[in-house]
């Protein structure tokens, strides 16, 4: 499959890289850019940078970066031609697809997706018709899951054989290898293969778009010594904090009610949908994840943790509503009566019962202070200190400082407690966040030097101080200004750059320059295959210090382009009199070594030549 490289530039340039990015991370304005927590790894202070007007995004913690293609194929874990098509799609222009001679075939990716699906037909096929489902209907029949349920979200049996999904697998020519990826086959220690999810009740896991990505499997009578849930391994379509089961079938409640239930096993998801209530999504097992939160935060800003109401259950919501209130999510909790979960409350009292559940749900601060007081925290100062102390670390996260004090006004007159005590500690903790922030600007800086060294390993013989006005060079070559690259495309030339890297990418440059081609950042960056330069260039181009910020406040009455251009001849005449004092170096050394006048005064003559050269260049850049 073949796209051309103008329709793919084509394309890109149609497309607004923000409005690829907003939907799953929320993005806030910091001065020029966009900063929001990285997808890309785990962060509580943002280092994930966007910029409108680059067309480039950027992690300075993670050092991912590149343009809104790069973005797709990282987020969505596709191919390139795979986000071509999308972000096609998407800004309305259609992509004619030339085939080649030999057609590639679909993806990686794509075949996996197949092999799920066909899997979970299978299952399904198993569960409705199989004389050895009897069993797995009889069980579902148990639990009051109707046959529309079933179908509704695909659910499904494993037949308790070793091999008979092996067997299936082989009848429709399914690659096993991509079986064996997916984790619906084993392999055992001496490589037999063997069905994994033998004799086990199963929940296809859908993406937020609905395709199957992953398996859960539930035995059907509870066990000792065997998992109650066996869930497929993460793959090149599934990672497990990335996924919230059920979203598919619920996103579209959750944004009609603004409101998404947030529950923990995969019944309870669907015994609730089956009573009507459908805005539901579950963690299904694992903790919470920065990730996930993202992810429902694209469809409503509140949620009702709706945990069990046992010791582990409350630890686990502490632990969601910090995430969730760095999200700046509104989170209430309502709780069960002990010994219930969601599923089997709604199926013993009803639809209407569980709505007043979720209607008296507490907000976070309430539900904790009661705790606290049941047990008995505040009957003693010493106590109350350490409580009071747990309470204001979530409070701390919120960034709006009236909610913040808002919600200790309730608290404290709702639990007869002092708020000056309240606001006290509040502060403390804030001073502590504060202190921490500056620590990881510092770590995030040693860990920037050190990628920045891993990216350009073949670079470490140049002068610093050359290095560093050609890193400052390229960096102008991407601010979008035609002026700029016609001054750096003039008077430099790719052997003069010291650095491969460097040179490689202004030859690139210099190639769009003369072809008349965009000159925007997100459209070089495109140009550009290897992954660690497309970093390298993200990352120097959007760096917080930026070149003009530092001259727009040296020359505040001068407009924007005339800065830069003044910038960059002043970069460029420091440059070339840099390169030309190396080659005087060379001349002092020589002098130093010299045998006679004669060769001294030759020398001689030749330094003053540099010096006119150097004079050259002053008189004509600045
Ligand atoms: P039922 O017993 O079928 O009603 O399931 P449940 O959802 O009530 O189970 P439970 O409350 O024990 O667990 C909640 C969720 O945690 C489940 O839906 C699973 O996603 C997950 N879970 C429970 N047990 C296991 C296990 O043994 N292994 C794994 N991987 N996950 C589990
Ligand atoms: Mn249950």
């Amino acid at each position: 499959m073949v796209i051309p490289e103008q329709k793919i530039e084509e394309i890109r340039a149609a497309a607004n890289i923000y409005d690829f990015i907003s939907p799953h991370i929320a993005l806030r304005k910091r001065g020029r850019n966009y900063i929001g927590l990285c997808p890309f790894h785990n962060e509580k202070t943002p280092s994930f940078t966007v910029s409108e007007e680059k067309q480039i995004f950027h992690c300075f913690g993670c050092h991912a970066g590149g343009n809104v293609y790069r973005f797709i194929m990282d987020y969505q874990k596709i191919s390139f031609i795979e986000a071509v098509q999308d972000v096609a799609k998407q800004v309305g222009i259609s992509v004619e697809v030339t085939q080649t001679e030999q057609t590639e075939g679909p993806s990686e990716q794509e075949m996996l997706y197949d092999v799920n699906t066909i899997a979970a037909r299978y299952f399904l096929e198993n569960l409705l018709n199989a004389p050895e489902g009897e069993t797995a209907r009889k069980y579902f029949e148990n639990r009051k899951i109707k046959l529309s349920t079933i179908r509704t979200f695909g659910l499904g049996y494993a037949l308790p054989a070793w091999e008979a999904f092996i067997n299936f697998a082989r009848d429709k020519n399914i690659e096993l290898n991509k079986a064996v990826q997916l984790g619906l086959i084993g392999k055992t220690n001496e490589g037999r293969l063997y069905d994994k999810f033998s004799g086990r009740i199963i929940f296809p896991i859908f993406s937020s778009t609905g395709r199957v990505i992953a398996f859960g499997g539930r035995i059907l009578e509870n066990r000792e010594n065997t998992a109650k849930y066996l869930n497929s391994p993460e793959s090149v379509v599934y990672t497990k904090g990335r996924v919230l089961y059920g979203l598919s079938h619920a996103k579209d409640d959750i944004r009609k009610l603004n409101k998404a239930i947030l529950v923990e096993g995969y019944m309870d998801l669907i015994s609730l949908h089956q009573a009507g209530v459908k805005n539901v999504v579950a963690v299904s097992g694992t903790a919470l994840t920065e990730e996930q939160v993202q992810l429902l935060s694209r469809y409503t800003k509140n949620v009702v943790l709706l945990f069990d109401a046992d010791a582990a259950g409350m630890k686990a919501a502490m632990r969601s509503i910090e995430l969730l209130l760095q999200r700046d999510m509104e989170i209430k909790i309502a709780s069960l009566p002990s010994g219930e979960d969601p599923d089997s409350y709604v199926n013993t009292y009803g639809k209407q019962a569980f709505e007043k559940i979720i209607d008296r749900a507490q907000n976070f601060l309430e539900y904790q202070t009661d705790y606290f007081q049941k047990q008995g925290l505040f009957n003693e100062p010493s106590t109350t200190a350490d409580a009071i102390r747990e309470l204001m670390k979530p409070v701390a996260l919120i960034q709006d400082e009236l909610k913040r004090s808002l919600l200790i006004k309730t608290i404290a007159k709702k639990f007869n407690l002092r708020e000056m005590l309240l606001e006290d500690e509040l502060r403390k903790t804030l001073a502590g966040h504060q202190r921490e922030d500056q620590i990881e600007a510092k770590r995030r800086k040693n860990v920037e030097s050190k990628v920045l060294a891993e990216i350009l390993p073949a670079d470490k013989q140049i002068p610093q101080h050359i290095f560093n006005l050609e890193v400052e060079l390229i960096k102008l070559l991407f601010e979008g200004s035609e002026k700029v690259v016609e001054l750096i495309v003039h008077h430099i030339n790719d052997e003069m750059l010291l650095s491969e890297a460097n040179a490689a990418i202004f030859n690139e440059v210099a190639e769009a320059y003369n072809a008349d081609a965009d000159l925007t950042a997100g459209a070089l960056i495109g140009r550009i295959k290897d992954e660690k330069i497309q970093q390298y260039i993200s990352n120097i181009t959007l760096e917080k210090y930026s070149i003009s910020k530092m001259w727009e406040e040296l020359h505040p009455d001068e407009v924007r382009g005339n800065i830069l251009e003044k910038y960059t001849k002043d970069v460029l005449c420091k440059y070339k009199h840099a390169h030309l004092d190396e080659n005087a170096k060379e001349f002092y050394l020589e002098m130093e070594n010299a045998q006679n006048d004669d060769d001294k005064i030759i020398i001689m003559k030749r330094l003053r030549e540099l010096n006119r050269e150097k004079q050259l260049i002053s008189d004509e850049l600045l």
